[in-house]
């Protein structure tokens, strides 16, 4: 079977088309037919080595995949062959606290993952696909939506009539958009683009800014909220952007610190967090009850992910390359034909 293979640090020139050997199939495991695979940032940083991960392994690339059920294990009591199945990003962090090692087993990092024909993961490491959701639209769920979800429910504990501040439009805050929108919040999205603005508007944006024409965009969360500030704000930006995040969310509210888009060295100062006692919570996607919660609230209210393009498995590395653009608008995928 077909797979792309990547070397951390190595830059996307690394990516790797090879032919590998069907995986042997335990009792407690599942092997998928892939039929799509999204692509996340992170899978950029792992090419480029900005990335923390152990040398010397060579996964098979990207974490986030859709296929059906090929094979079961004598143990599986879940699944059965021709279920349709997607990936959890951590394959050990069920519920709960997140067990201290779930980072060793999480797709496409320490571990193989999901750009292949073929997987073999535990039973533990994957759901049903939503019933309205096709195999593309699925691959977009495990890291983007999950992270939107925890970002905005579980950290943020956001309640209908808040608002949420979403920084860009590349897939996790695209996700957000929608969970946001569908659950009843406010939102205010920011944007290198007008015209990414514009098409943020008719998935439901309420506010939209211009973080180019307006630098001091936190003046403008604050204009557009009466001085108050977003009860959530998503920050996918990093050392560039934490700080206008920390004044542009309302005192009381949260922070979850997902992204590092702008780096990762800065000065903060701590004042503002500590005198609006605002709670700074680092985001790891979710645990596998968290993606069902999401895939729940996907379901009810037949959300449909934003996909900007699809290339095919042999487009791989233009698919990469798209990524790194910064171009797009929401969520790219490859279909694997
Ligand atoms: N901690 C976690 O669990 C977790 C999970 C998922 C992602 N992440 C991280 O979250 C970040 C976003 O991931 P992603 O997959 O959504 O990336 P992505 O799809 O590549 O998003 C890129 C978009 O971010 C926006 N952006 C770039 N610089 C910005 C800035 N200074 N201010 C505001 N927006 C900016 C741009 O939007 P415009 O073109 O509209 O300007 C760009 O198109 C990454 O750092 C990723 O590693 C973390």
């Amino acid at each position: 079977m077909k797979a792309y293979r990547i070397t951390p640090g190595a830059g996307l020139q690394s990516l790797e088309r090879v032919e590998l050997k069907s995986a042997p199939l335990a009792a407690r495991e599942v092997r998928v037919r892939i039929r799509a695979v999204s692509l996340n940032y992170r899978d950029l940083m792992i090419a480029t080595g900005s990335y923390p991960l152990p040398a010397g392994f060579s996964p098979i690339a990207a974490s986030d995949g859709a296929g059906d059920v090929l094979e079961v294990g004598s143990a599986v009591r879940d699944f059965k062959v021709g279920d349709r199945v997607v990936t959890t990003f951590f394959q050990t962090w069920p519920s709960g606290e997140r067990p201290a090692n779930s980072g060793h087993l999480a797709l496409g990092g320490a571990i193989d993952g999901v750009l292949a024909e073929e997987v073999v993961l535990s039973q533990h490491g994957l759901l049903p696909i939503p019933a309205h959701l096709d195999y593309l639209e699925a691959a977009t769920l495990p890291v983007a939506a999950v992270t939107a979800w925890t970002s905005l429910f579980v950290a943020g504990r956001a309640q209908p009539g808040n608002t949420a501040l979403l920084l860009g439009t590349g897939g996790v805050s695209i996700w957000a958009l929608q969970v946001a929108k569908a659950a009843g919040l406010r939102t205010v999205i920011t944007s290198s683009s007008d015209e990414k603005l514009e098409r943020a508007r008719g998935l439901g944006a309420d506010e939209t800014i211009n973080y180019r024409t307006h630098p001091a965009w936190e003046q403008e969360v604050l204009r557009l909220t009466q001085g108050e500030g977003a009860h959530v704000t998503v920050e996918v930006g990093g050392a560039g952007t934490l700080a206008r995040s920390v004044a542009a969310t309302r005192a009381g509210g949260t922070i979850a610190l997902v992204g590092v888009l702008t780096g990762v060295a800065a000065d903060f100062n701590p004042f503002p967090l500590l005198f609006g006692a605002k709670s700074l919570t680092g985001i790891l996607v979710g645990s596998r009850e968290h993606q069902a919660q999401l895939q729940r609230l996907v379901e009810t209210k037949q959300i449909r992910p934003v996909i900007d393009r699809v290339f095919s498995f042999a487009e791989t590395p233009a698919a990469y390359a798209h990524l790194q653009s910064g171009q797009h608008f929401g969520k790219l995928v490859i279909a694997m034909g």
